[in-house]
């Protein structure tokens, strides 16, 4: 597209970008969720002839791929090249149409990210400042909190991480910690004085306060978040780590480099540079300030990283003299048959387990059918996935083409009437087209796709109504035969053109078909009349049980494959009586309600029936289980644990679970025939 062009006022000017992935591991499901998002979005902008550049990286700095390439021995640069490979190829083939894809490990990054650090500093906006912070003498390493484990300084629950502890939710300094170690070298940490650089944030508190309470900029609930954030009050952002790191150096400070998360949003400047220098493209016109009036920026991200876009990104570039973002949007995650993604679970399904047995065509119809503009979860449920799948794409939509196309090929030689024989119904479905692309817009997929398939029911019923396999028999209806299905064809052109940013691959097989009769919004407005269209090939064919079958096979191998063997048997705790066992009044619960707490991360509320009484619990197990997954089940609680008050209220007990926690935690429940109530001796 050319950017001087002038002679279309009317088209916009979009960049767009997806949250950069990790140059650590495999795409997985997950990560779908978004970039399918965004592709639709974007493919549907440039669909509606809008400029629309959607550029991406890989994330490619950070302790974690530091120390990832030393256990496989490699370079940094090597780890980070082959994942890229990787990536790449897991985008292409889920036909994610990126019109660039980068790596923040470059020079145009190196650039942006000194340039606005200098201009920050020039500002007054960077300080200097002494901290306390853990350090693993043997590995020679300041160690990121993620890296610290030990037991938790309030409850006492062993291999907790550094920063909170996922089994009563508190949360606390690394060096609160008892017989903390490093993961890395095992050793116990020291503290260490080290200097810090930090972003003042707060310097651009009433610049963001103003930003984000400006309509249409974020969605509801993240303003929400973002007011008790400001509540909370802005703090100072400490942009620096010590070496060894694996990332830029600070220009004027040695052996302090970047945090990773100050060059990841950078990251899309550099990557939309890359591409404006090998197009005809103006990098100014999206990034100056003045671009805020005429061109448009939008961020697609996980929920959960909505602090690093809505705060420090707005105030860095307002701070370094660009544009802030017109808008940035949240999606909320991906549950697999209302699980996490998880390794032990086996539901964590990679992009290339899936290629290798299904469709990615299938996969975005069906993230397309099931989101919203909200930030809640979503749910791949793979029987549902197979029926919906089924029934609308092959059942409803590419039905109307091949009831129709045999009629048109075997008696009229592949030519379609002169005239349709329902005009009304076709302006009816070319009207729908300002309903269904506003939806898109608005990013209000699921909706936009029911509108469709109704749109699809309709149609069907049309053919249904006018029986051209009767009317075929009866000599002298041919005619009426050619109109119908023509009508039936164009119908199907219409419908598959609002599908077209969904399955742009199946639209592409559909175009085959009606061999030039090109398929956008405008152009759809006039039928195909007289026109021959190609033999008409199968356009999809049905989702298997079998493939399903297949992919979670693979998912089970893999993790398999992929779950260190089991950690060092926790030593068995020390001899005690039966006596000793007898305190225990282990009761069987049922949980009647499950909640999540505000403010605490890791926290779910349970109400407990425990047959004659209720109880409150607090249950550190928010990672492990959604609200939804626990309501109504049965499970095993401590009855007699003295009350325990906590930030959010008092917890009457303690549900039971295993494992080493995060997603891998895992409630008992007891056989069938226990009721609520009942003592576990
Ligand atoms: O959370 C993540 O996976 C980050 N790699 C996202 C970075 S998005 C942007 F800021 F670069
Ligand atoms: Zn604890």
């Amino acid at each position: 597209m050319n950017d001087t062009d002038t002679t279309l006022p009317e088209k916009r000017r979009i960049l767009v970008t997806s949250a950069l992935p990790y140059a650590n591991g495999p795409i997985h499901l997950g990560h779908l969720v978004e970039y399918i998002q965004t592709d639709i979005w974007v493919r549907f902008q440039k669909l509606r002839g809008n400029q629309c550049i959607y550029v991406c990286a890989d994330d490619a700095h950070g302790t974690p791929i530091m120390l990832k390439a030393r256990q496989e021995g490699i370079t940094p640069e090597q780890l980070i090249e082959q994942i890229g490979r990787e990536h790449r190829a897991d985008f292409a083939d889920f036909l994610i149409g990126f019109d660039n894809y980068y790596t923040t490990h470059s020079e145009e990054n190196r650039y942006f990210a000194e340039l606005i650090y200098q201009r920050l500093k020039e500002g007054g906006h960077i300080v200097r400042r002494t901290i306390t912070q853990a350090y693993d003498p043997e590995a020679g390493m300041f160690l990121p909190d993620r890296f610290i484990k030990g037991e938790c300084p309030r409850c006492g629950a062993p291999d907790q991480y550094g920063d909170s502890c996922e089994v009563c939710g508190a949360t606390y300094a690394p060096t609160e910690l008892k017989n903390a170690v490093s993961t890395i070298s095992g050793a116990k940490p020291v503290e260490r004085e080290t200097e810090h650089y930090f972003f003042k944030l707060s310097d651009f508190g009433g610049m963001l306060r103003e930003w984000v309470n400006q309509k249409e900029r974020l969605q509801p609930e993240i303003r929400n978040k973002l007011k008790e954030w400001f509540e909370a009050g802005l703090q100072d952002w400490d942009i620096s780590r010590d070496a060894p790191y694996w990332g830029f150096e600070i220009p004027d400070a040695p052996g302090k480099y970047f945090y990773v998360w100050l060059d990841a949003p950078v990251g899309y400047m550099a990557s939309f540079k890359n591409y404006c220098d090998r197009h005809d493209c103006s990098f100014d016109r999206f990034w100056s300030r003045e671009a805020e009036s005429d061109t448009e920026l939008y961020h697609f991200i996980g929920k959960d990283i909505a602090y690093f876009h809505t705060l420090f990104w707005p105030a860095m570039l307002e701070g370094a003299g660009f544009r802030k973002p017109t808008a940035v949007w949240c999606h909320g995650f991906l549950t697999i048959d209302g699980q996490k993604m998880s390794k032990s679970r086996n539901t964590f399904i990679r992009a290339r387990s899936y290629l290798k047995h299904l469709d990615p065509e299938y996969l975005r119809y069906y993230f397309a059918a099931k989101l919203g503009s909200g930030v809640d979860d979503i749910d791949l449920n793979l029987q549902d996935f197979m029926a919906r799948v089924n029934s609308d794409l092959v059942g409803k939509l590419v039905n109307i083409a091949s009831r129709c196309a045999g009629f048109i090929g075997k008696h009229f030689d592949h030519r379609l009437a002169e005239r349709l024989p329902d005009p009304e119904l076709y302006t009816a479905f070319v009207r729908s087209g300002e309903e269904i692309a506003s939806l898109y817009e608005k990013r209000e997929y699921g909706h936009a796709m029911r509108e469709i398939m109704a749109l699809a029911d309709v149609a069907n019923q049309y053919i249904d109504e006018q029986k051209p396999w009767v009317l075929i028999k009866e000599s002298g209806r041919e005619k009426e035969v050619q109109a119908i299905c023509t009508q039936g064809i164009n119908l199907f052109r219409i419908l598959i053109t609002y599908l077209k940013p969904v399955v742009p691959r199946l639209a592409e097989r559909a175009e085959q078909f009606l061999a030039g009769g090109q398929t956008d919004w405008t152009a759809v407005e006039k039928p195909l009349l007289s026109h021959r269209v190609a033999p008409f090939k199968p356009l999809l064919t049905r989702v298997e049980e079998r493939a399903i079958d297949a992919l979670l096979q693979e998912a089970r191998e893999e993790s398999t494959a992929a779950t260190p063997p089991a950690p060092q048997a926790e030593p068995i705790a020390e001899t005690i009586s039966i006596g000793d066992f007898a305190r225990l009044d282990l009761r069987i619960a049922r949980i009647v309600e499950a909640e999540t707490v505000e403010g605490a991360d890791k926290l779910l509320r349970l109400t407990l029936d425990l047959g004659g009484e209720t109880r409150n619990v607090f249950a550190g197990i928010k990672s492990a289980y959604a609200p939804e997954q626990l309501r109504g089940r049965l499970t095993v609680m401590v009855a007699n644990l003295a009350p325990r008050k906590m930030r959010f209220g008092i917890s009457e007990g303690m549900v039971l679970a295993a494992g080493p926690g995060g997603k891998d935690l895992f409630l008992l429940s007891p056989d069938e025939g226990a009721q609520p109530g009942m003592r576990v001796k």
